[in-house]
């Protein structure tokens, strides 16, 4: 997978404006203003694919890319913005949760966790409730060029116990420097094909060999 034939498919802002889940999904969650449209630009080699900005709630619907014809990236509204009403945030978070609880073609959520900061309690709950799900997901430390590789290594493991994960499962990622995106991309080639949904291996949703 290359991740280099990529182009805007469209915006839902409700449901029923999904498009037909035909193809794997790949689905970036994170805390509002964390990184996750700069994330995207950088996993398929462009600058400004997906509008970023540095005022947050910037992304507040979800934006569906297609890649390489047969892969859905879904960047989706950041959580734990304040500055939108109330009603708003109940209308996005009934949203994202319903997609990620029933989409059947969702074959990983990228949880995107700002590396400098202290464990936000929204981010370990995410974590717990994909878990429960038992969806497959891929947490991602961002923002890794705002630090030094030492202060990198130590804040890393501090989101790792308060995660209770092991460092192999999560990685380092900068969308400024380009650090992890080639292990992104592997990773990411990986889940989708783990996931059978694979469109080269004939589609359908179930493998046509057993994933490792
Ligand atoms: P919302 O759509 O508002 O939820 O935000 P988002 O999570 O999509 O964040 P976005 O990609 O728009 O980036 C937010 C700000 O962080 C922008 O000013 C980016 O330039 C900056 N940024 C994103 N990733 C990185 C990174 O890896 N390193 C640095 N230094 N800045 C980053
Ligand atoms: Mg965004």
């Amino acid at each position: 997978m290359e991740f280099s034939k990529v182009r805007f498919l469209l915006s839902a802002h409700a449901d029923r404006q999904l498009p037909p889940a035909e193809y794997a999904e790949i689905a970036f969650a994170g805390r509002s203003n964390v990184g996750k449209s700069s994330l995207i630009n950088r996993l398929v080699g462009r600058t400004n694919l997906v509008k970023t900005s540095a005022r947050p709630g910037k992304t507040q619907s979800l934006n569906y890319f297609l890649v390489d014809d047969r892969l859905y990236l879904v960047d989706l509204p950041g959580y734990g913005f304040a500055r939108v009403s109330q009603q708003v945030r109940q209308e996005w978070r009934g949203l994202i949760s319903n997609y990620i609880e029933t989409r059947a073609t969702l074959a990983c959520v990228v949880v995107i966790i700002d590396l400098r900061h202290e464990l936000k309690q929204l981010d370990r709950e995410l974590i717990d409730w994909l878990r429960y799900l038992g969806k497959p997901m891929l947490p991602v430390y961002t923002k890794a060029d705002k630090l030094s590789r030492n202060q990198q290594e130590k804040n890393a493991v501090a989101l790792d116990a308060g995660l209770t994960l092991n460092a192999g499962e999560r990685l380092l990622f900068s969308a400024r420097t380009s650090q992890g995106v080639d292990e992104l991309r592997r990773r990411l080639a990986a889940v989708v094909q783990a996931s059978g949904q694979d469109a080269t291996r004939g589609g359908g949703t179930s493998p046509a060999i057993d994933p490792i």
